[in-house]
């Protein structure tokens, strides 16, 4: 099997959490696509989806799934995206699509968090993926060094901007054996953003497609 039949299979078993009536939110990158495209057989029994980029909520769109703004559709009962890098604690590193900061205000604000993606996503501890974090451009120079005291080697994402204006640092070098300390340690930086750890809110379920199917954690 191939990583994108691996992706499928986790997206498409995410389908089976989704219940009638609910209003969806929508993760960012190829396994969310695949879980978009698998959604729209679903688009006269749900209620709509909440998108985390404007990438997403454009590909909704084409299917013809209505997009709802997040601050109408209230608390959601499930949000589903993909992840670079995930813990047998369900502790994530998202943001290598750059859509982290929305993605972290989806997840927060719904009830059931399912992670879907390949199973060479699955990691004894994060860090190898660089860790991408979302930061206001002034801050830019005062947050790496602040990273580089953390041990971290940060790198400004070239040509990139976030969908609400802001730059990536994504910072190499990084073991990151405590994720709720270290999230909380970047995130109370001026001028940071989002940190792309997931670890306070982390998933509830992890689908991982693999050559021997579906696992479930
Ligand atoms: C987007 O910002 C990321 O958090 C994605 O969820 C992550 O990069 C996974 O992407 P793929 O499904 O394309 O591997």
């Amino acid at each position: 099997m191939n990583n994108d039949d691996k992706k499928k299979l986790a997206a498409e078993a995410a389908i089976d959490h989704i219940q009638i009536g609910d209003v969806v939110g929508v993760g960012t990158g190829s396994t969310a696509n695949y879980f978009i495209d698998a959604l729209a057989k679903l688009k006269y029994d749900i209620d709509g989806a909440v998108a985390s980029s404007e990438a997403s909520a454009k590909r909704l769109q084409s299917h013809g799934i209505r997009v709802l703004d997040l601050n109408s559709a209230g608390q959601l009962p499930i949000y589903v995206d993909g992840a670079d890098e995930a813990t047998k604690q369900r502790s994530l590193i998202k943001g290598g699509g750059g859509a982290l900061t929305r993605e972290k205000i989806v997840a927060n604000a719904s009830d059931k968090f399912i992670c879907i993606a390949d199973d060479s996503k699955l990691v004894g501890a994060l860090g190898s993926f660089p860790l991408p974090v979302e930061v206001i451009p002034m801050a830019r120079s005062s947050v790496a060094r602040q990273l580089v005291k953390l041990g971290g080697v940060p790198e400004l994402r070239e040509n990139f901007t976030t969908d609400n204006g802001n730059i990536i640092l994504d910072v190499h070098n990084l073991t990151i054996n405590e994720p709720i300390k270290m999230e909380l340690e970047i995130s109370a930086m001026g001028g940071v953003v989002t940190a792309g750890i997931f670890a306070l809110r982390p998933a509830d379920v992890l689908l991982l497609g693999g050559d021997q199917g579906l696992q479930t954690i």
